[in-house]
């Protein structure tokens, strides 16, 4: 993490978080440097299905979402958030490129590393596209995106990264997104969408234990940057699914009576004592007319995959 604002953020979450209950840690804070490489081990395990629905449906449905980009002209630019090594979206990009020569690439993304490997792989395989990065929250970036510049924008939001968001926050990204849209620009968001339980319960709890390691990287990540004692063989990953709700969650059990220290506080755990790590959140078609409407926005189309497993959907702002 490079600034030492954004390490008081990360101690002050993790610091509330043990100190509430139940005890959680905020899963944003999954991603450092062998957290991301973990979670691209992830999207390459046969159960993490998601990534491969959403590149099945870019590179099965390429011409029709690239035509609905440019339903209202030419001379784009694709904002993504959370970027990423970006592979996914360049599939799009060179169909768009393609259509649109003059449309320009601008992803956004919290790590470093993975900005400067996007800018690389496209330079060597999409020189055509012009790229304009940025490191950062995407958050804190939003407000800048209107004056950013005088084209007309497609906001991309993919891999159901808003699944970890959580009801609330996820009206509230809509809503920030919409106030910083122009009528004309739309937005594309992935949405994994609710299918059997065991298919999604399986996604994170994979036989490898990758999912695993990810979530206890990040006692790893809180030893290193905020001087914890965590043992992470003490603490056992645990997955579940909520059809219900429609959520799966993930979790660290506490294997033992044990005391931990971070940043000089001390912090007990009971034998079996949860604490709360993730939510990745699943849809049906019509809870993403619902947020849509809530936001103010119309969904333009929604593009699923064969097995109907995922869905990216593209949306405009409401007339007023
Ligand atoms: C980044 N995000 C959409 C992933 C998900 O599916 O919730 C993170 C993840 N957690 C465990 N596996 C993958």
């Amino acid at each position: 993490m490079a600034s030492s604002e954004n390490t008081l953020a990360f101690k002050h979450d993790v610091l509330a978080g043990l100190a509430a209950t139940p005890k959680r840690l905020p899963s944003k804070y999954f991603y450092d440097e062998e957290g991301s490489r973990l979670f691209q081990e992830i999207m390459r395990l046969p159960e993490y299905y998601l990534t491969a629905c959403e590149t099945e449906i870019f590179a099965e449905q390429c011409d029709e979402i690239v035509s609905a980009f440019l339903a209202d002209g030419n001379e784009i630019e694709v904002v993504e958030l959370g970027a990423g090594d970006g592979t996914k979206t360049a599939i799009l990009l060179k169909r768009l490129v393609a259509q649109d020569p003059a449309a320009r690439y601008a992803p956004i993304d919290i790590s470093e590393e993975a900005i400067s490997e996007l800018v690389a792989n496209f330079r060597a395989t999409l020189p055509e596209i012009t790229i304009e990065p940025q490191v950062g929250d995407y958050l804190a970036i939003l407000d800048s995106l209107k004056k950013q510049s005088q084209r007309r924008k497609v906001i991309l939001f993919l891999g159901s990264n808003i699944g970890n968001f959580g009801e609330e926050a996820t009206t509230k990204l809509f809503r920030s997104l919409r106030s910083v849209m122009n009528d004309n620009d739309l937005l594309f968001i992935g949405f994994d969408l609710q299918k059997d339980p065991r298919i999604i319960h399986q996604a994170y709890d994979d036989a490898q234990g990758v999912t695993a390691r990810f979530n206890l990287n990040l006692l790893a990540r809180i030893n290193k940057e905020l001087g914890g004692t965590f043992e992470t063989e003490n603490f056992l990953h645990y997955a579940n699914y909520r059809p219900i709700e429609g959520s799966a969650r993930s979790y660290l059990i506490s294997r033992v009576e044990q005391t931990v220290e971070v940043a000089g506080q001390t912090f007990e755990f009971g034998r079996w004592e949860p604490m709360f790590m993730e939510i990745s959140q699943k849809y049906t078609l019509s809870m993403i007319d619902d947020y849509a409407a809530e936001a103010g926005f119309c969904v333009v189309r929604n593009f699923l995959d064969k097995r109907e497993y995922y869905c990216d959907s593209l949306w405009r702002p409401r007339a007023k």
